[in-house]
């Protein structure tokens, strides 16, 4: 038994940590700053003509010519390095594209009026008068200094859910995702923010030239990212490496290793696997899974729970179930050096924006939400995790998540702990917030019951292990048009559409044949499918543009697929 390697400390995390923290320092003295302006420029209006009034003019001069400036163009700044680099983007949810428009309007109100009035001010206070334009400065920087303050308040509470575009983005896939920003561009967005500041020092004009130019970067990147998320997931395991070895049964596999097997307990084993020949590991997202090819040619899905940063292997942990398949036996007892086949990363199961987060997990099912609420913490969103599991022994990473984050965390175990409050932490959660849930089947459904009943203001999204009983009884046969091959389909009321087309394209994807993993995925040209799988949420029952043929049907006669 083997210790899996130790992981390198997240540089991404840091960088990230220290732009959030300058744009929190930077927004901060922005905010204080206006308020000192304001209550300088009040004291001014109403002194006596004299040194009180002269002075207190020239003092918040000062401040704001000298100092506000370059606080407001950081924290600005920052803010846009931050909402570029991470999930959040600028126009998805209501809050961030409110603080968007908010620091603009700030911005050009403390420079068009309260900075343009001073020659005026000053000129005006030696005379021992108050300047024309001292009320609108006073009204223009409280409003600035308000602004701040109702910022702080957007970011805490991030309220009023998702736009439009958010709504929209949501479900369109990988097309709709924001790819996170790489390690360098965050640095380089902290650092051209330090050299900004250094060289509004030196020349006296705070200006955001670097962060600009930095910021451009960060957009191309982040759209090529995108793009390149596109394609994996278009792609989902194929060739992409020197140990790909093609196609196995309907599934681009490549050739995989155990590098590493830790037993945690007699029927939980984590297990570190990676590419055959080095190459380092498809990127992912928290909430992907891979496919795992095992000695025997069964194919068993496995969420990741490791580090997405991490490209030197797949984390994954496996209960060993004997009562199932087979496939968890066979994979525990797979020691180091084993072979196996990897497919994907694929995900199914993807983190969306949202004012707050619940997560729910059941015993293994906390492996798929781990990497999620870590980002979500990461991105310091607010979030809150109920673990329930058979025993505390047996509930993978129960004491690293208790320990890490003692106030978010609430875990129980059967044998020893009282039922948690679901009713409670759901009837908390402010509108638009969403709740993610993997565990046993009752668990899920119980919950899918819950919130369909009672919170309409919630969205629920669930990964599945095993797919939920359907009914084949009604099914009714259908035809499906292949425009790109001519081809026309006849699909029997016995017999899956997956099944159906590989009599004419035998290479069609497929892993799970069970509506669970998501690798059958086609676009619908035309046509109303009857969706059946565990991967489309409710609120997604009526799309027309994707289906899972392995196990959805047709509503009309006759579905037109791109294939
Ligand atoms: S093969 Fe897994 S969803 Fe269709």
């Amino acid at each position: 038994m083997a210790r899996p390697g130790k992981k390198k400390p997240n540089a991404s995390k840091v960088w990230r940590a220290l732009l959030l923290w300058l744009h929190i320092v930077a927004a901060v003295c922005w905010m204080g700053q206006a308020l000192a302006v304001t209550v300088l420029l009040i004291i001014s209006a109403t002194s006596a003509a004299g040194d009180l009034k002269i002075g207190t003019i020239l003092a918040s001069d000062l401040l704001d010519q000298k100092i506000l400036g370059y606080s407001a163009i950081t924290a600005a700044w920052t803010g846009f390095g931050l909402s570029t680099t991470t999930t959040w983007g600028y126009f998805r949810s209501r809050w961030v594209t409110t603080k968007f428009v908010m620091t603009i309007a700030q911005i050009l109100t403390g420079t068009s009026v309260a900075g343009a009035a001073y020659p005026q001010l000053e000129a005006a206070s030696l005379d021992g008068k108050n300047g024309a334009s001292i009320l609108l400065a006073i009204i223009a920087v409280g409003l600035v200094a308000a602004g701040g303050a109702f910022q702080v308040f957007l970011s805490v509470s991030k309220p009023w859910g998702r736009t439009r575009w958010g709504h929209r983005a949501q479900t369109r896939g990988a097309e709709g995702r924001l790819a996170p920003a790489p390690t360098l561009v965050v640095a380089g967005l902290f650092l051209a923010a330090l050299v900004d500041l250094a060289i509004g020092l030196v020349t006296g004009i705070p200006l955001p030239s670097v962060s600009t130019a930095m910021l451009v970067v960060a957009l191309v990147v982040r759209r090529r990212a995108r793009t390149r998320l596109i394609a994996t997931d278009a792609a989902a395991g194929g060739g992409r490496s020197a140990a790909d070895r093609g196609s196995v049964g309907s599934t681009r596999v490549l050739d995989g290793v155990v590098a590493a097997r830790t037993q945690l307990t007699d029927s939980l084993v984590q297990l570190r696997v990676a590419v055959a020949d080095g190459s380092p590991v498809s990127e992912w997202e928290p909430g992907a899974h891979i496919d795992l090819l095992l000695p025997s040619g069964k194919v068993r899905q496995y969420s990741l729970h490791g580090d997405p940063e991490d490209r030197g292997g797949f984390d994954v942990s496996v209960v060993r179930e004997a009562e199932g398949r087979g496939g968890s036996i066979e994979i525990f007892d797979l020691a180091e050096g084993a072979k196996v086949g990897i497919g994907g990363p694929r995900n199914n199961f993807p983190l969306v924006n949202a004012p707050r987060y619940l997560f729910v997990a059941g015993g293994i099912g906390i492996t798929a939400l781990k990497p999620m609420l870590e980002a979500i913490d990461h991105a310091g969103q607010p979030w809150q995790l109920i673990y329930r599991g058979r025993t505390r022994v047996g509930m993978p990473f129960a004491d690293e998540l208790s320990t890490q984050y003692p106030d978010q965390v609430s875990i129980s175990a059967a044998d020893a702990d009282a039922r948690p409050n679901l009713d409670a932490a759901l009837a908390g959660l402010p509108d638009g917030s969403v709740v993610y849930c993997c565990g046993p089947s009752s668990m899920m459904d119980s919950l899918d019951e819950k919130i369909s009943n009672g919170y309409p203001n919630l969205t629920l999204h669930v990964e599945r292990f095993a797919a939920t009983a359907r009914d084949d009884s009604q099914n009714r046969p259908f035809k499906v048009f292949l425009p790109q091959t001519g081809e026309l389909v006849d699909v029997p009321a016995d017999k899956s559409a997956l099944d159906s087309l590989r009599s004419v394209l035998p290479e069609l994807p497929g892993s799970c044949e069970t509506g669970i993993c998501g690798s059958c995925e086609m676009r619908v040209l035309a046509g109303r499918p009857e969706h059946r799988d565990d991967i489309l949420t409710a609120a997604e029952g009526d799309r027309t543009d994707v289906m899972y043929p392995c196990v959805s049907r047709s509503k009309d006669p006759l579905l037109v697929l791109d294939a």
